[in-house]
């Protein structure tokens, strides 16, 4: 049996084992899906911030631009968010300094936005459209959501950044595991402490592996087949890319975010919880710096992701990378401008030649 034929490739029924990481924002274009699938990998839509609406007709494109298997990302949300009055005023007051250098037409305001209503209201459209494969980050979904999926044929995908993480995935009855390391772009799926989630991907994919019986996609620096093979060895059975499809010419970024990946070098990016109130990682600027160093103003997530939502909008529109969040991975100076086709075609081609040279 080939590197590509394991039980991921035959519990999803693709040809790669390998996964365009779910990336919410606008990124996960159904080009950039389709475009995955079609070249016989796993593309997955990142929904956790779209309405139901916008996933239902993004289904839609998607199936009208491949036939084969696809995933959709949800986010499962917060038990309860709390925080004083008076760390909300210190977050209005230090973002609101921004909006004349930003031209801002509106105030910085907290939205009543439901995000258990919505993550409800996302379920509904995965259920009804019978997507194949849904995955998760930020928690363990209730059992119930898992049974529906599964007894309708989706396979359920967790997200786990430590061994307790993905013992407690796989209790739940999850069909695979996403292993994150600390080395990956965006944010941690981490739903325990949150220093208890920053194990980088050398270590954290056998421990992992060893500890569930379910199968490891390792994620978080791996660029290229190098990587593919080194998660491999380590355990995994199928690997997750995000950082390494951003630059594709059918990734939805910003075209200044794309050229900032390409520009970075691997010391350039850190942890920071400044664009949404959780730790992820991404290139440093000049509203990260800022806005850790009055750290009392970050308010939890996703109360502060709703609030810095206006400055990130008009940093892309006014083309200004010091206000936007430019997500990315320690793999950065492995980042090419390509396409899916080309991305995929050097994956599983190199994966191929390594395997086979050393047999
Ligand atoms: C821009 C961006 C957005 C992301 N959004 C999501 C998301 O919506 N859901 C999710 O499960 N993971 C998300 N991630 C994390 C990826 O699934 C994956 O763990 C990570 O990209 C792997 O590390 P790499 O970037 O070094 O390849 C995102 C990553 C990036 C770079």
């Amino acid at each position: 049996m080939g590197w590509n034929q394991n039980t991921v490739t035959d519990m999803l029924g693709i040809s790669y084992p390998i996964f365009q990481a779910p990336m919410a924002g606008g990124i996960t274009t159904p080009e950039l899906i389709s475009e995955t699938s079609n070249s016989g990998g796993l593309g997955n839509l990142g929904a956790g911030y779209m309405m139901p609406e916008e996933i239902k007709s993004a289904i839609k494109e998607i199936r009208e631009l491949t036939d084969k298997p696809f995933g959709v990302n949800l986010f499962v949300p917060n038990k309860e968010i709390t925080f004083s009055e008076e760390k909300r005023s210190e977050a209005l007051n230090h973002l609101s300094g921004y909006k004349a250098e930003l031209m801002l037409e509106d105030d910085i305001q907290l939205t009543d936005k439901n995000y258990h209503t919505l993550y409800e209201q996302q379920l509904e459209v995965v259920l009804s459209t019978k997507v194949p494969i849904c995955s998760f980050t930020f928690g363990i979904p209730d059992e119930n959501v898992i049974k529906d999926l599964k007894k309708q044929g989706t396979i359920v995908i967790g997200t786990a950044t430590n061994v307790k993480e993905a013992l407690e995935l796989e209790a739940a009855g999850v069909d695979m595991i996403v292993a994150q390391g600390s080395e990956a772009g965006g944010h941690r799926g981490t739903f325990h402490e949150e220093a208890s989630g920053l194990i980088g991907s050398m270590a954290l994919i056998p421990q992992i592996a060893d500890a569930v019986k379910l199968p490891v996609i390792a994620a978080g620096g791996i660029m290229d087949a190098r990587g593919i093979v080194a998660a491999f060895i380590l355990g995994a059975k199928g690997v997750q890319l995000g950082t390494a499809f951003l630059p594709c010419r059918e990734s939805g970024a910003h075209p200044i975010y794309k050229e900032a990946l390409l520009n970075s070098t691997e010391d350039t990016t850190t942890l920071t919880k400044a664009f949404s109130g959780k730790l992820a990682r991404g290139i440093n600027n000049r509203f990260i710096k800022e806005t850790e160093n009055s750290t009392d103003s970050i308010l939890p997530y996703p109360i502060q992701n709703d609030l810095t939502g206006a400055i990130r909008k008009q940093a892309a529109k006014l083309k200004n990378k010091e206000f936007m969040s430019l997500w990315a991975g320690q793999g950065l100076r492995l980042a090419n401008r390509t396409s899916v086709k080309g991305l995929m075609g050097e994956l599983t081609e190199e994966t191929s030649q390594i395997f086979h040279s050393n047999h």
